[in-house]
Formats: C-alpha cells, sequence, structure tokens
C-alpha cells in the first residue's frame, strides 16, 4: 500500500491551499465542503475563487506569494500553482513541519493524495491508484458513480437515525442479519423510489415486532426500456434490472436491452403482436399482481416509455387496486429516440413550435383523430402504430389542407443497428412503404423538420 487510506475530519479546521487558479478553486470548493476554513495564498485569484472569497463562506485570501508564515497553525496543505518552485518549496517546508500536504499532479511531493470520490453523504466512497493513473480512477467512479443509487446518503442517515434502538431490541447475529434485510431488500428500494415515509414505517414495526422486516410482498418494476438501443436505459432501469427475480417482457424490447437482465431472472414473455396479443392484457395485469403477491421482485419491461402508448397506466391501476407496490420507470419514448437517432429535431425554431404524438392505430378500418388540428402547419406529427393505416393518415392529413408535399419520415426500427430512415412527403409516403417493404415497428414522422435530416442525421447504423 503506498498510501495509508483514511478520512480526515477537518471541519473548522483551518487548511491552506497554495495557488489562485481553476485547480486551486476545485480544490477549494472540496475541502469547504467538508466545512473546512481555507485560506487562499496567491498573488490573484481566478474569477471562480474570487466570488467565493467575496461570498464570505469560509475562504479567506491573502495576497502575495506563498511564505513560511502561511503554514501557521494549518490542519493541511495543498499547492495547486503552475510554478514548479513554489510546488517544491511549499511541499519541503509542510513536510519539515509534519503537515500532511498535497501537490497537484505531482506524487512526489504529497504525503497525501486527494482520491476520487463518489458523494453520497454520509456514505463516502474514495477511488485511489497511489497517484498510479489518476483517469484510472475516475473512470472507476463513473462506473460506479451509475450502479450506485443518488439515494444511498438518504438510507444511510435513515440507517443512522435508528442505530441506537436496532442496537437495543436485537443481539449482534439478529442486529446484522436486521440491518442486511432492510438494507438489501424491499425497505431501501422504497428509499430510492423516494418513499421514505413508508419505508420508515416498515422499519418502526420490525423493531415492535422484534424481528427482521416482513418480506411477504414482492414488489413490479414497471420500466421503459427505450426504442431499442441499451445504451439508452436509465442508471435506474438498469439498476432494476439486475435485480429482478422475474421479467414480464414483449415484442418490442429488444434483444439487446434483454441481455441487460439479470441472467438467472424467469421470463415471460406475453407477445403483443399487432392485433394478436399473445396474451390478453386483463391476464397480465393479474400475472404481474399474482408474482409480486409470491414476494417476487416483478421487472415489467415495456419499449419506450411505459406511459407513452404503453398500456402502463392500465397495469400499475390493478397493482394499485389490489395493494402491490410498484414504481415506474421512465423510457426513451420512440419518438425522441428516432427524431434524434434520425437527425430530426421534433421542434425548431424555424420550423416547429409544438409537437404531438398521435396513436395511428385503426379501429374498424379508421381513425378517430382531431385531423383539421393535426393539419395545422409550424408543428410536428409523431405518428406511432401508423405503419398498417398509413394511406388513411395520409389521406385524412391532405383532406384537411395539408400539402401533399409536406416532407414526411419513416423511422424503422429506430436507435438499433437494423434502423432505416425513408423521406419523401405526405403524398408518396404509401409509395415508399411498397418500395422498401417497411415493416413495424416504425414511427411516422410529419412536418418540415424532416428536411433538416440531410444536415443533421448523424447515426449511420452498420451495413445501411
Ligand atoms: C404500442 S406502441 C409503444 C410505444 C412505446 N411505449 C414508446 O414509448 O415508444 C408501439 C409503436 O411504437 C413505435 N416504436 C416503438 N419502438 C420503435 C422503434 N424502435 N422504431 C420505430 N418505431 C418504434 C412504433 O410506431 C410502434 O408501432
Amino acid at each position: 500500500m503506498n498510501f495509508f487510506p483514511i478520512f480526515l475530519n477537518i471541519k473548522e479546521r483551518p487548511c491552506l491551499v497554495v495557488g489562485g487558479g481553476e485547480v486551486a478553486a476545485r480544490k477549494v470548493t472540496m475541502l469547504l465542503k467538508a466545512d473546512a476554513r481555507v485560506s487562499v495564498v496567491a498573488p490573484e485569484l481566478s474569477d471562480s475563487l474570487r466570488t467565493m472569497v467575496e461570498k464570505g463562506r469560509g475562504v479567506s485570501h491573502r495576497v502575495g506569494t506563498f511564505a513560511e508564515s502561511d503554514l501557521e497553525g494549518m490542519t493541511l496543505v495543498i499547492a495547486a500553482t503552475d510554478d514548479a518552485a513554489v510546488n517544491r518549496q511549499v511541499s519541503a517546508s509542510a513536510k519539515a513541519r509534519n503537515l500532511p500536504v498535497n501537490v497537484v499532479d505531482q506524487p512526489d511531493l504529497c504525503t497525501f493524495i486527494v482520491p476520487s470520490m463518489i458523494d453520497r453523504s454520509p456514505v463516502q466512497i474514495a477511488i485511489g491508484t497511489g497517484g498510479a493513473s489518476p483517469v484510472l480512477a475516475r473512470q472507476l467512479r463513473s462506473r460506479l458513480e451509475a450502479a450506485i443509487p443518488s439515494a444511498y446518503g438518504r438510507l444511510a442517515a435513515m440507517a443512522e437515525s435508528f442505530r441506537e434502538r436496532v442496537k437495543a431490541r436485537f443481539q449482534s447475529e439478529e442486529r446484522r442479519k436486521f440491518w442486511e434485510r432492510v438494507l438489501e431488500g424491499p425497505i431501501a428500494e422504497k428509499v430510492f423510489a423516494g418513499r421514505d415515509d413508508e419505508a420508515r414505517k416498515d422499519i418502526e414495526e420490525a423493531i415492535a415486532a422484534g424481528a427482521t422486516p416482513n418480506e411477504t410482498m414482492g414488489e413490479v418494476y414497471l420500466v421503459g426500456g427505450g426504442p431499442g438501443d441499451p445504451d439508452l436505459l436509465t442508471f435506474r432501469a438498469m439498476r432494476l434490472m439486475q435485480q429482478a427475480d422475474v421479467v414480464v417482457y414483449d415484442r418490442l424490447v429488444s434483444k439487446a436491452v434483454m441481455e441487460m437482465v439479470r441472467r438467472d431472472a424467469e421470463q415471460i414473455y406475453v407477445g403483443k403482436e399487432r392485433d394478436n396479443h399473445a396474451m390478453p392484457q386483463e391476464e397480465i395485469n393479474r400475472l404481474l399482481a399474482r408474482l409480486a403477491k409470491e414476494g417476487k421482485k416483478v421487472l415489467r419491461l415495456k419499449g419506450g416509455d411505459p406511459f407513452i402508448f404503453g398500456r402502463g397506466g392500465e397495469e400499475i391501476e390493478t397493482l394499485a387496486e389490489e395493494g402491490v407496490p410498484f414504481q415506474v420507470v421512465p423510457g426513451i419514448t420512440a419518438a425522441a429516440g428516432c427524431a434524434s437517432y434520425g437527425g430530426i429535431p421534433l421542434t425548431h425554431r424555424d420550423y416547429s413550435q409544438s409537437c404531438t404524438f398521435v396513436t395511428g392505430h385503426l379501429k374498424d378500418g379508421s381513425m378517430n383523430l382531431n385531423w383539421s388540428a393535426l393539419a395545422q402547419p409550424n408543428q410536428t406529427v409523431a405518428f406511432y402504430m401508423g405503419l398498417k393505416g398509413l394511406r388513411v393518415i395520409c389521406r385524412k392529413l391532405m383532406d384537411h389542407g395539408m400539402s401533399p408535399d409536406m416532407p414526411a419520415a419513416l423511422v424503422q426500427q429506430g436507435t438499433t443497428p437494423n434502423q432505416r430512415v425513408y423521406t419523401g412527403t405526405l403524398g408518396t409516403l404509401p409509395a415508399l412503404v411498397e418500395r422498401h417493404n417497411v415493416k413495424a415497428p416504425t414511427l411516422i414522422i410529419v412536418g418540415e423538420v424532416v428536411t433538416l435530416r440531410d444536415k443533421l442525421g448523424w447515426y449511420q447504423p452498420p451495413g445501411a
């Protein structure tokens, strides 16, 4: 071990930062987070440092260059100047007084180094490479940042607030089990989902009963899997996908996204071929409730966003009625994904001041939509499930005054390696579908913004 890892209490303690640039400003910010009293010595200050000094929140400034006397009464010292001689002098003087000293980016002059930090106060995770590779430490940090929920701090604070009571109620082995159950199970999940009051109540009940928290009831995670590219999943979606016992998914969830689900989770396919639902909606609703009541963590994974043409509302209504806990995680909806990966901004100051998401699903051969509103200029209309009814859509928009020359696009399997984008006009769209044998899932975008694709198209799927 080149360095001994410790967490230092510097609350209200005087700390010295030598240097007045941006690097020094970052160090000052860090010290202030730990409530230190910071003295800065520098001939002049960067704008951000000057602002900190002016705000007077624990920072003072002495104009000048470093002098031995600056070390008087200090707890630790950081040198962040671009003058190698000054940095060496600070290091030597601090070492002579046995003061911990850090010289930015010069490990040989340091008696301590500053780790890369993941801050979920009061939880702090420090990553160090002994000065070998700060970049590697930062890369590790970003991986961990993604994996550790931002609410970990709240969970730790909640645990702290019950610590004494749990200690008084349970013997050591029981106590360990109690905390393991709280910190890994549904109670922690409630905190991550912002349901702190419920979590608190569960802990209270478990303490009162003198037992580990009751876990007979599972939970449903209604998660938006996005339009296909797994890189578009949210951190929360990724985390829940890793801890599910069973996944209930349908056709729109891409294979690449399914790859991200915990390997040993049971997988239940509930279909949803167009007009040929593999499992009726009511049955899916009941299935989710039943699995959760068996104590399982159920991942209900849907394509795009669960609340946009996803029937997510219906599914959790049943859960709410039956008292089954659930949480909803948004996903990138097809319109957002197809627009970005197709180089077609949905709004643009020159062309479109609003955007409407519409279902183009045919019911009894027709569509009951407000066509005159959809045919208005200066807007974009994104049709979901519109392929089968495309002729009706184009005809109706033209009947209500939209020009046959209005630019329009078909985005098939948007954001995936199979993405294909075909652009034309309202008048030519049906022929485009036939010529290219366009298949679902395809999003239809109608509006002047489609012309921007020539300039803004950036995504080149392999083999396109
Ligand atoms: C039942 S809706 C579900 C929408 C989903 N909840 C969402 O937010 O994207 C299915 C329709 O979404 C559109 N869609 C979904 N994924 C798509 C993709 N990767 N590319 C193009 N369109 C997509 C298609 O219009 C498809 O018919």
